[in-house]
């Protein structure tokens, strides 16, 4: 076993000072009469869905924001997804929509995305929200991603100028994040299944983001003496166990700072999600953010 020089970034913990900032800041809105509204929507029974909304629920009961989740069945038609969702977005009570991905297969993704209110669009998977992102304009910011520069600040590190390698290029993680390294002025590298070298680019690296769902694809030598390693991954192996994306034993021993798998980015993404909850609650209302948020 390489011994480990690795500080460990404590996602739960620092997730747990997100919440806690969130919850004061609900509380100040609802002295204003202002109770931020969450409506949740999972399709079906995928377990690792029904696992996530739940805890989705969980976060909004503990942070002061009304919670309300829509389970529906798995023969519901994306005709009659679509009519909640409009009657959702046209519910003025209602601060933040999501519907819990994947959808079954009969249901096209993007119809589901492009039907929600981008000011409702508290996951920010709407075009919208991705083309504000990409315009450097306020929108809302994936929670992943968003997540994922809140531990990097943790460590201390300045990003500007830095170089950023993002392994994953997808829309919920890889591309978001990258244009969030971008705005910190990184000099980002977008890699994907495709690329050559991967090891050699990863190398170049002194911050990398892994976001592929390939356990432990990322290898220990691959990492550049006092990287910054931010784990997005979340593999369950044969025997149960839960890894990332990176080897995180072997990476220890020649990163400054990793994230571990489980504890890591994890938790980050419901403490943004009731975040962006509180921030479109401000937004559509036309008022100011609470302080602390
Ligand atoms: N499925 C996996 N991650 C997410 C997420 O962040 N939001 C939604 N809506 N579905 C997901």
């Amino acid at each position: 076993m390489p011994e480990s020089i690795a500080k460990v970034i404590d996602g739960k913990a620092v997730a747990a000072r997100v919440r806690a900032d969130v919850a004061r800041a609900v509380a100040e809105l609802r002295e204003k009469g202002v109770v931020p509204c969450l409506n949740v929507v999972l399709v079906g029974e995928d377990p690792a869905s029904q696992v996530y909304v739940r805890m989705k629920g969980k976060a909004c009961d503990e942070v002061g924001i009304r919670g309300v989740t829509h389970r529906l069945p798995v023969s519901t038609t994306e005709d009659e997804l679509l009519a909640l969702l409009k009657t959702l977005n046209a519910d003025p009570e209602v601060d933040g929509i999501l519907v819990q991905l994947p959808v079954p297969d009969h249901i096209d993704p993007d119809k589901v995305t492009d039907a929600l209110d981008p000011a409702r669009d508290v996951d920010g998977f709407h075009p919208f929200s991705l083309g504000m992102l990409m315009s450097d304009r306020p929108g809302m910011e994936p929670c992943t991603p968003a997540g994922c520069i809140r531990l990097i600040d943790e460590t201390g590190i300045d990003l500007k100028g830095r170089n950023a390698v993002v392994i994953g290029r997808s829309l919920i993680v890889g591309k978001p994040m990258a244009m969030l390294l971008l705005r910190r002025h990184a000099t980002v590298t977008v890699c994907h299944s495709r690329t050559r070298n991967l090891a050699d680019v990863v190398w170049t690296a002194e911050v990398v983001v892994a976001a592929v769902g390939r356990p432990q694809m990322v290898k220990g030598d691959w990492i550049r003496e006092g990287a910054v390693v931010i784990d997005v991954g979340v593999n369950r192996l044969a025997d149960g166990k839960l890894v990332g994306d990176v080897d995180f034993e072997a990476a220890s021993s020649r990163a400054s700072w990793i994230t571990p798998v489980p504890g890591g980015v994890g938790p980050m993404t419901i403490a943004y999600l009731m975040r962006n909850t509180v921030i479109a609650a401000c937004l559509r209302r036309g008022i100011d953010f609470p302080s602390g948020l």
